[in-house]
């Protein structure tokens, strides 16, 4: 089981939008699931748009992460992919557990139940540096950094290189990261971010996300992209790309230096 986190502090920068489409994209290629963790819920609304709100509250990734209901018992199918959903109540988490630490082992734990169930785990993290964010940076393999230009990126680029660093440190783990230009054109800001991204040492940057409004349409719709459609390629292959960094001895792709 390969686990992916979709990571960056600034809202806005399309994670959501990266983890719903690269989740239908991954789940062509096997047993997906999906993890929402943050508050806002776009992409448990993009998964499933019909979930019934009341049989939310009892089963949710916050129940999960407070060690109140097994994985097993909070996730819900779709003839896509399985999702584990949020719920707005995941604001008051740090409430009920401020302890970062326990949430990391405990959602190791839930994800330990499913091990063998699933080939791909997708998480969504908030846009800020919550202990959403940490629990899924723990417990993922690789964190896909979207980015788009604006007066912040960079910042906030190494704001969560800084928690990455961290957690690292904390726990004594190493993490794969790569930059997905989302949200992309030809534009001279676009190539300037590109240029910039690429003096962070070690850090690949992956295919560029097209701005369109396709991709934009179809999220908010809660649709899948067209198949063969140019949105739809961007993000087939950004799977392609995610699986030869976690699993490059399974990968028919090869990464260019
Ligand atoms: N490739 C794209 N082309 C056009 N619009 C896009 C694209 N990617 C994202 N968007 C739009 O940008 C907005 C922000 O995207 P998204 O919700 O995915 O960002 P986010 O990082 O998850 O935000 P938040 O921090 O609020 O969770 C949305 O309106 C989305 O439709
Ligand atoms: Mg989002």
């Amino acid at each position: 089981m390969k686990v992916i986190s979709v990571s960056n502090i600034k809202g806005g920068s399309g994670k959501s939008t990266t983890a719903a489409h690269l989740a239908c994209a991954l789940a062509r290629r096997g047993k997906t699931l999906v993890v929402d963790m943050d508050m806002q819920g776009d992409l448990t609304d993009y998964c499933l748009p019909d979930l019934d709100l009341s049989s939310l509250d009892e089963s949710n990734v916050m129940t999960v992460l407070l060690g109140m209901k097994r994985m097993t018992e909070c996730i819900r199918e779709t003839k896509q992919f399985d999702v584990l959903p949020s719920t707005l109540s995941l604001a008051k988490l740090t409430k009920y557990n401020p302890d970062s630490s326990s949430l990391c082992l405990q959602f190791k734990r839930a994800l330990d139940e499913v091990r063998n169930t699933y080939k791909f785990v997708i998480i969504d993290t908030p846009g800020s540096a919550k202990h959403e964010l940490t629990t899924a940076i723990y417990n993922s393999e690789l964190i896909l950094i979207p980015v788009t230009p604006s007066k912040w990126t960079i910042r906030a680029v190494n704001l969560l290189l800084d928690e990455i660093t961290q957690t690292e440190t904390i726990f004594s783990q190493k993490k794969k990261t790569a930059f997905v230009p989302s949200w992309f054109g030809p534009s001279k800001k676009h190539r300037e971010l590109l240029e910039k991204l690429k003096q962070i040492e070690e850090i690949p940057t992956l295919g560029e996300i097209p701005k369109s409004e396709t991709i934009k349409s179809k999220t908010e719709k809660q649709e899948p992209l067209k198949k063969d459609s140019n949105a739809w390629h961007a993000f087939d292959r950004l799977a392609d790309e995610s699986i030869a960094l976690v699993d490059p001895e399974h990968s028919i792709f090869s990464l260019k230096p």
